[in-house]
């Protein structure tokens, strides 16, 4: 605690005889005791240093003990400075009272007493010392609050930044395996059809092998299309989101069993990538819940898209969510959501409904400004 020995004592008497018994007095209080002999030299010492506490001689020739308190009283710096009048046992109560009013703490009349006056200046001492401690506290939280804030905000940019190039790299090698590998498939089909064509009748186990090779080439076909949509369904490209969530609905059905009713708007205009791919997502990301979580028989999915917003509700007749998963830091599937939407100004709510299952719903602005 050595930086809090900076508590300066202000001594201010016009008569240096005084001044010298004070400093006598205060010596062992260990502080750095700062002499004036004016209320004009006090008033240039608190605009350079700050005090603990100031001690004043009421009665000075001049700018007076209660003037210089007023004065000490306008600077910014000496505002809360708590300042001791140092009066003969003749004042009068007025005067006083005109000590209070300029903001006085304390009198303690003369002829001083040193065990009092030590006792009073240890109480502001420590005052001063605490609230210097708090004083760095705060500044201390502060500056953590904004580290944190900002790292904060590091950590989503970042998220952000990841999520989109997961996103290019998807649509990059979703694209690379649909047109290449397709486009292979397809030669490998025309030329087999070709050989086929020139196999005489009779070659019945050679004409059994192209066959069984038609099937294997129309098979590879299926699958290098599935892998391609898994990674990004080109319909969310070339048609648009509500396109897209009939496409995923419709295979999510195939695969569970689990029936989907879909309503989509009848003209959706087209969405930009940013929010298409952001709705397009959070469904998916639903509708794997919905298998893994739920225990559902029936999904029901609602889309609309006005002027303003996108909306897009999802709700299964499954067990419903539990308490204290929605804002779980460990809710990782929800926590992404809920950031994708965040991301472009939406939000995900999701509701249970006691026996219903789980109703979530998704709204992203349009045209956010
Ligand atoms: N449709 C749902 N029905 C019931 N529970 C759900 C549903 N969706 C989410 N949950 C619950 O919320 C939790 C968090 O979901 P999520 O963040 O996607 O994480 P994860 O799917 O990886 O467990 C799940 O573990 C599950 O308990
Ligand atoms: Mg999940």
């Amino acid at each position: 605690m050595s930086s809090l020995s900076n508590a300066n004592i202000l001594l201010v008497d016009d008569d240096q005889r005084n001044l010298v018994a004070l400093q006598g007095m205060l010596q062992d209080v260990g502080r750095n005791l700062v002499l004036a002999n004016s209320g004009e030299q006090a008033l240039r010492c608190v605009l350079k240093d700050d005090f603990a506490v100031i001690l004043m001689d009421a009665r000075m020739p001049g700018v007076d003990g209660f003037e210089t308190a007023k004065l000490i009283r306008d600077r910014p710096r000496s505002r809360h400075t708590p300042i001791i009048f140092l009066t003969g046992a003749y004042e009068d109560l007025p005067s006083m009272f005109r000590g209070y009013e300029v903001g006085a703490v304390d009198y303690i009349i003369k002829p001083l007493v040193p065990e009092v006056l030590k006792s009073k200046i240890a109480v502001f001492i420590e005052l001063y010392e605490k609230n210097a401690v708090l004083t760095r506290e705060i500044a201390e939280r502060r500056l953590i609050e904004e580290q944190l804030r900002e790292s904060k905000e590091n950590l989503r940019a970042l998220a952000a930044r990841l999520r989109s190039v997961v996103e290019e790299e998807r649509t990059r090698i979703s694209r690379e395996i649909h047109d290449e590998l397709g486009q292979a498939l397809t030669g490998l089909k025309m030329d087999l059809t070709w050989l086929t064509s020139r196999l005489p009748k009779d070659q019945k186990v050679l004409r059994g092998k192209t066959k069984s090779i038609f099937e294997l080439i129309d098979g590879t076909i299926q699958s290098v299309r599935r892998i391609a949509s898994g990674l990004r369904p080109e319909v969310l490209d070339e048609v648009g989101l509500s396109a897209a969530i009939g496409w995923q609905a419709r295979d999510f059905q195939k695969r569970t069993g689990i029936r989907c009713k879909v309503t989509l708007p009848s003209d959706s205009a087209k969405l930009d990538r940013d929010r298409s791919t952001a709705a397009f997502r959070i469904f998916q990301e639903l509708l794997t819940n919905v298998v893994r979580h739920a225990n559902a028989t029936a999904v029901e999915v609602v889309l609309t898209v006005n002027q303003g917003e996108l909306l897009l509700e999802v709700r299964d007749n499954g067990k419903g969510i539990p308490d204290g998963k929605f804002d779980s830091p460990k809710s990782l599937g929800l926590l992404g959501m809920r950031e994708r939407a965040s991301l472009l100004g939406g939000k995900v709510d999701i509701a249970k409904t006691p026996g219903k299952g789980t109703k979530a719903s998704v709204l992203i602005p349009l045209h956010p400004d």
